[in-house]
């Protein structure tokens, strides 16, 4: 089976073709990111316009890559929330279209299944129900996989996602857009000790997660020190910082997993990309026998092969949509 991935929820225009559900024959990403660092942030109608710029390319490239036509493929699936709702509109139209030409299924794509699907791609012994902590600049989940299609999220944040404290702490101490990855190199050369940070404690569920706490207490200790003239050491604030939002994402995980039975635990989402997050999740698992995987470095962040790992799965479960399917910019994986 040949599925086409085309994703566009955010800052990446990516197209891949999959074979067989996990073998990738080809993966174009084209990043904004250079673009967006001018603002500090993702500018909602730049990313549209460079995604309707650029998404006939990336997925022409994917096409020639997997040296395949329209005509070989099986399904063309495409994330359709949640994103920026119009970066999210280009990637659906697109694909509509595309499906509608070429006489092919369109299977929608929940973006987090996605990153959890990344999983798949690099671990082929990996198979539901497990645990996954998905942590990206939008959204902190932990996300029971009941199947390849079922998911219950029992928790999430209710403020900042892990990946938005790592680059709005990263942006007050003057890194470039996006900053989470500074954070982590910075980190390497740091004392993780130097500095308490809170854990924050979330009332209600116990799985549920609070990072704008901490960016606050980073932000308001950047400000005083300011405003004393002192030299706060960047990389031992790094280090503190990455451990911080480390031991968050790994104590809830471990006790996620014991309290609802799991001895299988993955990690997702740009931030799995992180050094300190992976190691610390991994030799929490490890102490305790439990499986732990994490995708390989280049495709923890967004990329069209989860889209078409995940479409793949979609597909084979009759997960597919007409042409009045929508971009969605908010939709909770529990409702798909
Ligand atoms: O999954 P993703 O590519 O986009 C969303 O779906 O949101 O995640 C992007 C996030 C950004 O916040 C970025 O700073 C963070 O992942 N990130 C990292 C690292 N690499 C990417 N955060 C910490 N350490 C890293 N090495
Ligand atoms: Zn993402």
């Amino acid at each position: 089976m040949l599925i086409l991935g085309i994703e566009s929820s955010c800052d990446e225009t990516a197209a891949s073709v999959c074979e067989d559900f996990r073998t990738i024959k080809s993966s174009v990403v084209s990043t904004q990111i250079e673009e967006h660092k001018k603002y500090g942030g993702v500018v909602p109608e730049i990313a549209s316009r460079r995604h309707c710029e650029n998404i006939l390319q990336v997925t022409r490239q994917a096409l020639d890559e997997a040296d395949v036509t329209l005509n070989d493929l099986d399904g063309i699936a495409v994330t359709y929330a949640p994103g920026l709702i119009g970066a999210l509109l280009v990637g659906v139209n697109f694909a509509k279209s595309l499906a509608f030409a070429a006489e092919k299924p369109l299977i929608p794509v929940h973006h987090i299944a996605g990153h959890i699907a990344a999983n798949y791609l690099c671990h082929k012994e990996l198979e539901p129900p497990y645990l996954c902590m998905v942590a990206s600049g939008a959204h902190s989940h932990l996300i029971e996989v009941l199947s390849y299609t079922k998911f219950r999220v029992i928790g999430r944040t209710r403020d900042d996602a892990a990946g938005e404290c790592f680059d709005k702490c990263a942006r007050a101490m003057g890194f470039p857009y996006p900053g989470g990855v500074h954070i982590d190199r910075n980190a390497q050369n740091g004392d993780p000790t130097s500095f308490k940070l809170p854990h924050p404690a979330v009332a209600g569920t116990e799985f549920d997660f609070s990072f704008s706490g901490l960016k606050t207490s980073v932000i308001n200790m950047l400000h005083h020190a300011d405003q004393k003239g002192e030299a706060i050491n960047k990389n031992d604030l790094s280090a503190s910082i990455q451990s911080t939002i480390s031991e968050i994402i790994t104590e809830k995980t471990i006790r996620a997993a014991e309290h609802y039975g799991y001895s299988k635990i993955a990690l997702a989402g740009g931030v799995s990309a992180n050094s300190g997050v992976r190691a610390a999740l991994s030799a929490a698992c490890g102490e305790r026998g439990f499986d732990f995987y994490m995708p390989k470095l280049e495709l923890c962040g967004d990329n069209g092969a989860m889209i078409a790992c995940q479409g793949s799965y979609n597909f084979a479960a009759g997960i597919t949509a007409d042409e009045s399917l929508n971009a969605v910019a908010t939709m909770s994986l529990d409702n798909i």
